[in-house]
C-alpha cells in the first residue's frame, strides 16, 4: 500500500513538473490606453443580508469582540490595509424595501422589520449614523442606495437633506439632535436597485419615467440609475434615450455563476470544468461592458455618464445551515477578481466605479467571520495585490498567448493589464488561467521587476480559521536575461509586479 501511494505521489509530481509551459509574448508600450483607473473601481458593496452586516461587520458596542463603536476592529483594520475607496449600502434588493427613518434615533426605539429578501428580522440597529461612522473609520466615500421601489421621491430627497444639509432646516436639526452636528458628504446616490426585478419589476419605459421623477429631487449627489443585470440591451437603450440627462451614472450588475441560477455550483470541491466555466463567465463581463458602452456612446458621446458596475462577483450555492448568501472563497475567486480588474482597466473611459458583492460573509467576500474569529479570503489578497493600480494610467499592452480548452469551454491562458502607477512605476498584472500549465511570458521590457504572486496547489485552495494562510501572496521577482524580461507564471496564478 505504502509503495503504491509513494508511486502515485511521484507520478503526480512528475506530471506537474513535466507540464510544458505555455509560451506567450507581451508587448507594453508607453501609450496611455485610456483615462486613469479610478480608485473607486476597487469599491465594495454592503447589504443587510445574512451575516453581511450583523456579526460580520457590526457586533455592537457592548460586544466582547473588540470593536470601535460597534464595528469589528479586526475587519476594519484588514479593510483599511487594502483601502476602501467607496462603499455601497444598504442594498441590493434590501434598499427598495428600506425606510431610512427606521434607522435613526434611539436604537431601542427603532422598529423591527422583516428582511423581505434575505430572511430574518432587521433590527435597524445599524442605520445611517452607524453606517456613516463605519465609512469614516474606513476613510471611504459613500454610495447610498435609495428606495425607488416602495417609497415616494420625497423620502429619498429627505434622506439626502438629513445627511447633507448644513443650515437651520428641520431635517438638519434632527440630525444634530441625533448626535451628528457636521453634515456628511454623500458622493453617490442610487436611484433604485435592479428596477427590472426586486426593485419593482418595472418595464424599461416606466423605470425611465420614474427615474426622471426621483432624480429631479436629488440634488447634492451623483445620481446612479439602476441599469442592466439580466443582459437586457433594450433597457439600457430606453434609459439612455429617456433619462441620460437625469443621471450621472448607470449601473451594471454582473455575477459569475459556474452552472445556472437554479443550481449555481459549489464554492469548493469543484472540477476543472467548473473552474473553466466560472472564469469564462467572469471574462464575459467584458462583453456586457462593451455592449453597454456602445449604447451609452450613442446617447452620450461626450462620456459624461459613467458606467458603475455596482455589483459583481461569483455566486455559488449556499451550504445548508449557513447564513443567507454565505459562500466559501477559493483561489478561483482570486482569479475571477484579478481577471475582472484587468477588464475594468481596459474600459476606464466608462467604468468609473465598481463594487464587489459583498464585503463580508456574503457572496464573493473579503473576509469570513464566525463569532470572534475572522479569516481573510483569496479575494482579499487579489485586492491587496492590485493596490498599485488605483489611480494608475492604463498602458497599451498586446499579448499573444494560446487558448486552452476544458470540455467545450475555451479560455485564454494568460490575461494581462499594464499601467503607469501614480508614483511613476510601470505595473503589470498577469493572470494564468490554466490550472495545470505554467506560462512563460517573454516581454519587450528590460528592467528587473518585483512584486507578489498568489497561487496554491489546488484549484479550490481556501483559507479557514484553522489554516488562514493556505492562499496568501508570496514575493515574486524576475531579472532580464539576454532575451529581455521573461516572467514565469505558475499554473492558476495572479502575478502583480512593478518596475
Ligand atoms: O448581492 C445580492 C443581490 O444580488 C442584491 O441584493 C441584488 O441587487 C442582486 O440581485
Amino acid at each position: 500500500m505504502k509503495t503504491l501511494a509513494a508511486v502515485l505521489i511521484l507520478a503526480a509530481a512528475a506530471t506537474a513538473a513535466g507540464a510544458q509551459p505555455i509560451e506567450a509574448r507581451l508587448t507594453v508600450t508607453q501609450d496611455a490606453a485610456g483615462p486613469r483607473i479610478e480608485p473607486t473601481v476597487y469599491g465594495h458593496f454592503v447589504e443587510h443580508a445574512g451575516t453581511g452586516v450583523y456579526g460580520g461587520l457590526w457586533v455592537g458596542p457592548e460586544s466582547t469582540i473588540p470593536n470601535t463603536r460597534g464595528w469589528r476592529n479586526d475587519v476594519v483594520q484588514a479593510l483599511k490595509r487594502v483601502g476602501v475607496p467607496v462603499m455601497r449600502w444598504p442594498g441590493g434588493c434590501f434598499a427598495d424595501d428600506y425606510d431610512w427613518r427606521d434607522g435613526i434615533g434611539d436604537p431601542a426605539k427603532r422598529p423591527i422589520r422583516r428582511n423581505r429578501w434575505w430572511g430574518g428580522l432587521e433590527s435597524n440597529r445599524v442605520g445611517t449614523h452607524e453606517f456613516m461612522d463605519f465609512a469614516e473609520q474606513l476613510g471611504s466615500e459613500v454610495y447610498l442606495s435609495g428606495n425607488m421601489g416602495s417609497m415616494p421621491p420625497r423620502a429619498a430627497a429627505q434622506w439626502l437633506d438629513y445627511m447633507t444639509a448644513d443650515d437651520a432646516s428641520t431635517l438638519a436639526q434632527e440630525r444634530r439632535s441625533n448626535g451628528r452636528d457636521k453634515p456628511w458628504k454623500v458622493k453617490y446616490f442610487g436611484v433604485g436597485n435592479e428596477s427590472f426585478g426586486c426593485g419593482g419589476n418595472m418595464t424599461p419605459e416606466h423605470q425611465a419615467d420614474l427615474h426622471n421623477q426621483y432624480a429631479t429631487f436629488l440634488w447634492s449627489a451623483a445620481r446612479v440609475a439602476s441599469g442592466d443585470g439580466e443582459g437586457d440591451d433594450n433597457r439600457v437603450e430606453v434609459l439612455m434615450k429617456r433619462s441620460a440627462k437625469q443621471m450621472d451614472a448607470l449601473s451594471l450588475h454582473y455575477y459569475s455563476v459556474p452552472d445556472n441560477w437554479t443550481k449555481h455550483g459549489d464554492a469548493t470541491g469543484f472540477d476543472a470544468g467548473a473552474w473553466a466555466r466560472t472564469l469564462k463567465a467572469a471574462l464575459g463581463i467584458e462583453t456586457r461592458i462593451t455592449a453597454l458602452s456602445t449604447i451609452m456612446d450613442k446617447y452620450d458621446p461626450a462620456k459624461r455618464v459613467a458606467l458603475s458596475v455596482d455589483e459583481w462577483g461569483t455566486w455559488y450555492d449556499t451550504p445548508a445551515g449557513a447564513s443567507a448568501l454565505w459562500q466559501q472563497n477559493s483561489l478561483r475567486d482570486a482569479l475571477v477578481a484579478a481577471a475582472t480588474f484587468n477588464v475594468f482597466h481596459a474600459h476606464t473611459d466608462r467604468v468609473k466605479m465598481a463594487n464587489i458583492a459583498q464585503m463580508v460573509n456574503v457572496l464573493q467576500s473579503m473576509a469570513l467571520t464566525d463569532g470572534p474569529r475572522m479569516v481573510l479570503t483569496p479575494t482579499y489578497y487579489a485586492f491587496d495585490l492590485y493596490r498599485p493600480f488605483k489611480g494608475a494610467t492604463p498602458l497599451k499592452a498586446t499579448l499573444q498567448a494560446p487558448a486552452f480548452s476544458t470540455g467545450d469551454v475555451e479560455l485564454p491562458t494568460v490575461q494581462v493589464s499594464a499601467a503607469r502607477a501614480a508614483d511613476g512605476k510601470l505595473v503589470l498584472a498577469l493572470v494564468n488561467l490554466d490550472p495545470d500549465r505554467p506560462a512563460r511570458v517573454a516581454t519587450n521590457l528590460t528592467s528587473a521587476v518585483t512584486g507578489q504572486v498568489l497561487t496554491a496547489a489546488a484549484m479550490d485552495a481556501h483559507n479557514t480559521f484553522e489554516h488562514p494562510k493556505a492562499v496568501v501572496p508570496a514575493p515574486f521577482s524576475a531579472k532580464p536575461g539576454p532575451q529581455g524580461l521573461v516572467l514565469e507564471l505558475p499554473p492558476k496564478s495572479v502575478v502583480v509586479v512593478g518596475m
